[in-house]
């Protein structure tokens, strides 16, 4: 009998992030009262309306498959979302609708590029680029930002001197940093990788979560950048697995050939759910609101507690944090954290295998009560 082999393309990094989160689940199936600041996710449910639709639509029973590209109607409503919120006319047949960005990914990799080919991302950064590229044969070149908040034109045009870079892949706001690219870099930046000749992603998941300044999408600047968004985070709907893309019109057709075997189409009760989100706005407002009193809490308490922030605390809902004043070795360190003072936060080695020791991830999408508690008890175990 021959012995079952893995693929060498299988053998990604696993999430480390998950033994922290494994250990948090099991403190608190053994009763122990845990606070988590580890997952980037909204604990609010998805918006009332969004809730309804797909309420209604399961009472309808019609769940079907959809055109690989989307429906109609939410594809119509992505549009009207590019124009009130950036003011950008997007024809609805650039609009792909994705099973989540991580689909969106997945579709734009294999779309845009073949296996060898040099496509560049930042570290620290979001791991899934890195292994799902890998996966993909594709060979990642990683930016290490050294201490920066984001990648400049400056930067990428040196990597692309010694690499020959065929793309790029960058976020703003960023995970883990929630930095977020000020317009006339980012402008510099995509017109930069355009006038070399490197196809960009622009992971602008984040958007409508930034705080210190408006939205702007690479789109703005390149009508040939693909743009990937979904509905997971400003509009917490995580579990609903549906995302978007906006790509340049010569990909779609590849795209839909792809999504057409890889995934047949998104699914089609979360595809009628979303095309109600953008008319949530209030409800979602409100949410947002949260953050931002969260972040008010943490940018006061954590340098207190001797983290210091590794990047500014623009965007999505993350604080990126220098913990060297406690540690060297992040991943001990949050172990320890959660184990004394019933608290989890994200080591930074999934974000940036180079540094990641030195640095922890706190979530504040959680609720005013849980990052208070969270600060108390930190502030108790530490003081
Ligand atoms: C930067 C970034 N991009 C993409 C994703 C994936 O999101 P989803 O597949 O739920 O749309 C995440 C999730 O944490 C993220 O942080």
């Amino acid at each position: 009998l021959s012995p079952i082999l893995v693929s060498r393309r299988s053998e990604v990094e696993p999430f480390h992030a998950m033994d922290v989160l494994a250990r948090a689940n099991a403190l608190r199936a053994a009763g122990r009262s845990v606070v988590s600041l580890a997952v980037g996710q909204p604990s609010d449910p998805a918006p009332r309306i969004v809730r309804e639709a797909a309420a209604r639509a399961l009472a309808d029973g019609a769940i079907g498959y959809t055109d690989a590209l989307g429906r109609a109607e939410l594809r119509q409503a992505i549009c009207g979302h590019y124009r009130d919120h950036y003011g950008l006319d997007v024809p609805a047949d650039r609009v792909v609708v994705t099973t989540g960005s991580s689909a969106g990914f997945n579709l734009a990799f294999l779309a845009m590029f073949d296996p060898g080919d040099k496509v560049a991302i930042t570290v620290p950064g979001y791991p899934a680029y890195r292994n799902i590229m890998k996966a993909l044969g594709i060979e990642v070149v990683e930016i290490d930002l050294e201490g920066a908040a984001w990648l400049t034109a400056e930067v990428l045009e040196r990597v692309h001197r010694e690499e020959g870079l065929k793309g790029l892949l960058f976020a703003s706001p960023a995970n883990p940093t929630g930095a977020v690219i000020p317009v006339n870099e980012l402008k510099a930046l995509v017109e930069a990788a355009k006038q070399m000749g490197i196809r960009t992603i622009s992971d602008e998941i984040y958007h409508r979560l930034c705080y210190t300044a408006d939205d702007v999408t690479a789109l703005a600047f390149d009508d040939d950048v693909t743009v990937i968004n979904s509905f997971s985070k400003y509009y917490c709907m995580t579990g609903w697995r549906i995302g978007w893309m906006i790509a340049p019109q010569r990909l779609v057709r590849a795209i839909e050939r792809i999504q057409q075997s890889l995934y047949i189409s998104a699914p089609d009760l979360s595809q009628i759910a979303a095309a109600r989100a953008f008319d949530a706005t209030s409800e979602l407002e409100a949410v947002r609101e949260r953050y931002l009193a969260n972040r008010a809490m943490l940018a006061d308490a954590l340098p207190k507690l001797g983290f210091a922030f590794a990047a500014p605390m623009d965007g999505a809902f993350y604080a990126y944090c220098d913990v060297t004043r406690h540690s060297n070795d992040s991943m001990a360190f949050a172990a320890k954290m959660l184990d004394e003072a019933g608290v989890a936060a994200t080591p930074g080695r999934d974000f940036d295998p180079f540094e990641g020791n030195r640095y922890m991830r706190f979530s504040y999408a959680g609720s005013n009560d849980d990052i208070a508690e969270a600060i108390r008890r930190l502030t108790g175990w530490l003081g």
